[in-house]
């Protein structure tokens, strides 16, 4: 039940996510529609002013020309001209050039230079190509550069030359602009570029939340595990010390002294027993908080290796295993705290045991690389598999061996391990293959002289 709502929470959270999305690229959408009509009208506008600039040119050319020929002076010419100027007027006179080709009406280069201008004038400054259509000939008399010749055709804007004209041929002004998208777009960049990263912040949080909470769930599955396994754990010796009191109860038990020092002896084991977990447990309580406490003395790591094998090496034996030693460091000094690094490889060495099925093949090697102290601990048991290998050092993560739990453990060893070996400025390296067997490999700094 509380699955399926999680489940229905994401589902809707992602496709309100999609949705929002949608209706912002709906807007921005819009919004470029909104620009290209201003762009339209932009170059609507600066086509009808290049039109009129050219027809106004023309006629004050003709005008100057007819000055001439009746040899008026220029003062008199200046005093008639701006009446003459507009084109309307200049429509009853007729105009001589009519019956020319336009490309002879028209110079290219003044017609660029007048677009560019009046473009200009309408904020519109990107790559533009024109061209000039003489429908009657069906061809394209000017162009600016040649390029384009298909998209100034056919998704050009296009304006009527010399509209005052009462005969002659009949021509367009075309013009093109390569890059209109990239424009538009350029001239959205802060809207664009805002929503973008806005998406995105929403998009990264989203994700996020979604790991943590993955994270979590993960999190809280190992504490339940732990917590099982402990009390678990914790039952077999306070259920033995109990049926121990009892017998010791009893009268008959009590009157002989050998039962009695027999009991006793399985209290203190039992005993022993709870403290060693308590102690397990706690100091991987002082690891989270980071305050494992160490000393920095002169440790020798064989001798510390030594120490370990003492507390293991019955458990070991009664398995019909054992533990083989080559200790070929010629330095073996390096500054550390004794109690902790002997936890460590003791905790290999527990790992090694428990997790070899069989009678349990232990070899322990040590060896001086250029200015470290090399320890490997090898097994030939069960062995982790790729995916877990990076797991086993997290903390209560235990390999899932499906329903068999036979081997007893909290997950805490390799990260109390790792902790140890890090702060004393080492690292822990791993090889381990499935069905075939593991090698931690320790390297620690040797101690300067
Ligand atoms: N030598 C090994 N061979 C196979 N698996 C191992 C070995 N050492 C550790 N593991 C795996 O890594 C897990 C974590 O180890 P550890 O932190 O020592 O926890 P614990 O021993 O209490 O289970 C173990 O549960 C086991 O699945
Ligand atoms: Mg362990």
């Amino acid at each position: 039940m509380k699955k399926r709502l999680f489940t229905f929470i994401i589902g809707g959270l992602t496709a309100a996510l999609i949705g929002l999305m949608i209706i912002q690229s709906y807007w921005i959408k819009n919004a470029i529609m909104v620009k290209e009509a201003e762009f339209i009208g932009g170059v609507k506008r600066a086509m009808e002013r290049v039109v009129f600039d050219l027809e106004k040119q023309e006629r004050a050319r003709l005008m100057k020309e007819w000055y001439t020929r009746m040899g008026y002076d220029d003062s008199t010419r200046m005093a008639m001209v701006p009446q003459m100027m507009d084109p309307s007027v200049f429509q009853s006179i007729i105009n001589p050039n009519v019956v020319l080709p336009i490309e002879q009406r028209i110079n290219a280069k003044t017609l660029d230079s007048l677009i560019g201008l009046e473009l200009q004038n309408q904020g519109i400054n990107t790559e533009y190509e024109f061209g000039v259509f003489s429908k009657n000939r069906y061809v394209m008399a000017i162009q600016k550069t040649g390029k384009y010749p298909d998209q100034l055709l056919n998704e050009s804007y296009s304006i009527g030359l010399f509209p005052n004209d009462l005969v002659g041929e009949v021509n367009y002004l075309l013009l093109y602009f390569p890059h209109k998208n990239r424009f538009l777009i350029s001239r959205l960049w802060m809207l664009l570029s805002v929503s973008i990263v806005l998406v995105l912040i929403i998009i990264f949080s989203f994700g996020y939340s979604l790991w943590t909470i993955r994270r979590q769930k993960k999190l809280s599955e190992l504490k339940n595990d732990f917590i099982n396994n402990m009390t678990h754990e914790f039952k077999t010796p306070i259920s033995t010390i109990a049926l121990a009191c009892e017998a010791l109860n009893d009268k008959d038990i009590a009157g002989s002294g050998e039962a009695v020092s027999t009991y006793v002896d399985i209290i203190k084991q039992e005993n022993d027993r709870l403290k060693k977990m308590a102690e397990r447990i706690l100091q991987s309580a002082s690891l989270e908080k980071g305050k494992l406490n160490m000393k920095a003395e002169e440790v020798d790591m064989h001798q510390v290796i030594e120490n370990a094998i003492n507390n293991i090496r019955l458990q070991v034996r009664n398995r019909g295993g054992e533990i083989s030693l080559s200790l070929n460091a010629q330095e073996h000094i390096v500054k550390g705290d004794p109690v902790h690094l002997t936890n460590v490889i003791y905790n290999l060495l527990d790992n090694a045991n428990k997790y070899s099925p069989e009678a349990p093949r232990i070899r322990i090697e040590t060896q001086n690389t250029y200015s470290e102290l090399k320890i490997s601990v090898q097994d030939r048991g069960i062995g982790i598999s790729k995916a877990n290998q990076k797991k086993i050092f997290d903390k209560l993560y235990r390999v899932p061996t499906g329903n068999i739990h036979n081997v007893k453990g909290f997950g805490l060893g390799l990260g109390y391990v790792k902790a140890v070996v890090e702060q004393h400025q080492g690292r822990i390296k791993l090889e381990s293959e499935l069905q075939k067997g593991t090698k931690f490999d320790i390297y620690l700094p040797l101690l300067k002289k």
